[in-house]
């Protein structure tokens, strides 16, 4: 797909963030736009700051393109997966990479819900389940852009109404995702939505992430902030229980290479074919909380995700299979990246004990996640 760089728009805006050395902005933020081949414009968003970092943004999907960290000796990488061309996202076939997924994140079972006595039928695109949003989720289609100035520094805003009906959900859906690097190496999303009728929305970030910057994850050691998960039926739809983790495969309670146990015959992990789970995060009040902490022991780099949400799903690559290549012609093979979606429980809209996905309109949806990368 061809790309054309239209402009450099607003050029490098530096604006005052959190703790600034005179003279030296903490955080620059810089907007380009491209077009696809078919003439639709995409807006890419560049956030730098004095660490060295740089995250990517755009439009379509509300994607991270990259998010650059350097490593224990300096060297920079991009710890995301995805593709060079931002407009080859738009041919579809991307397994969420980067992007803001909903309605509903994850998994609703037999494609259906029954709000307030009505039942919704949802499209069935993940075997009888509906996955993500359904066929044209919130990872494909274009949001609109805007730089946004705060005491944090400089964030880009993506905002979108979803209409009244989109992919069989009620209520038109208006949202705000924000994306804020900080001078300490954070990047903040802010999610924010409110509804005209009473709807169900599970938002979450799909970015994969693989500290190495290529080779698969399996020696990354992860953390979980977890004593429970919710196990699941072979086409991953939770049973409702919230099961301990001790001594199974899940127990991510002390760092744990995610190699070790991958091949592990436990039923969860043949029907996950590897990780692909909900665990219910050890909360310690109301407000953000660590969730987990991931850590590559060659190139020292680390990744510390807080959040305001109940769950996380990890989700260990297990699906890609060397079919997609991307940045610089890497092909992406079994377990090239990780996922730790931030989220409400799968199935919750029909899981009565789950914390819920209900949102009415008056009701503000307010949710954040806090990635934070390091080294060590
Ligand atoms: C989520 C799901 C996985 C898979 C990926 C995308 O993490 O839980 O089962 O669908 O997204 O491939």
């Amino acid at each position: 797909m061809r790309t054309l760089l239209l402009a450099a728009l607003g050029a490098a805006l530096a604006l005052p963030a959190g703790r600034q050395t005179p003279g030296k902005p903490a955080v620059n933020l810089t907007q380009t736009s491209v077009v696809d081949a078919d003439g639709k414009r995409i807006d890419v968003y560049t956030l730098t700051n004095a660490a060295g970092m740089e995250v990517r943004a755009m439009t379509y999907g509300a994607i991270i393109l990259s998010w650059k960290v350097p490593d224990r000796a300096g060297r920079l990488a991009d710890i995301v997966l995805g593709f060079d061309d931002p407009a080859r996202y738009l041919k579809g076939d991307s397994p969420y990479f980067g992007a803001i997924v909903g309605r509903y994140g994850n998994r609703i079972g037999a494609a259906r819900f029954t709000l307030d006595g009505k039942t919704y039928p949802l499209a069935a695109n993940d075997g009888v389940n509906h996955l993500h949003g359904g066929t044209r989720g919130f990872d494909k289609v274009m949001w609109n852009g805007e730089i946004v100035k705060d005491s944090r520094g400089p964030s880009v805003a993506f905002t979108r109404t979803s209409p009244d009906g989109e992919e069989g959900y009620p209520g038109a859906l208006t949202m705000r995702v924000t994306y804020t690097l900080t001078a300490r190496n954070e990047l903040i999303v802010d999610y924010q939505a409110t509804t005209d009728k009473p709807t169900v929305l599970n938002l979450t970030q799909h970015s994969y992430f693989n500290l190495a910057g290529e080779g698969d994850i399996l020696d990354h050691e992860l953390r979980l902030n977890a004593d429970r998960y919710t196990p699941v039926d072979k086409t991953l739809i939770p049973t409702g229980e919230l099961a301990t983790v001790d001594g199974t495969p899940f127990d991510f309670r002390k760092p744990t290479r995610i190699g070790a146990r991958i091949g592990s015959e436990h039923p969860q992990m043949q029907f996950g074919r590897g990780y692909d789970h909900n665990w219910v995060l050890a909360r310690s009040g109301g407000g953000l909380s660590l969730a987990a902490e991931l850590y590559d022991p060659r190139s020292g780099r680390t990744l510390t995700v807080s959040t305001t949400e109940p769950g996380l799903q990890f989700y260990s690559g297990n699906f890609l299979d060397g079919t997609l290549t991307g940045k610089g012609g890497q092909v992406y093979k079994h377990r090239s990246g990780l996922c730790l979606e931030t989220q409400r429980f799968p199935d919750s809209p029909n899981k009565p004990n789950f914390p819920t996905t209900v949102l009415r309109p008056g009701e503000t949806y307010r949710t954040q996640t806090i990635f934070a990368a390091g080294r060590r």
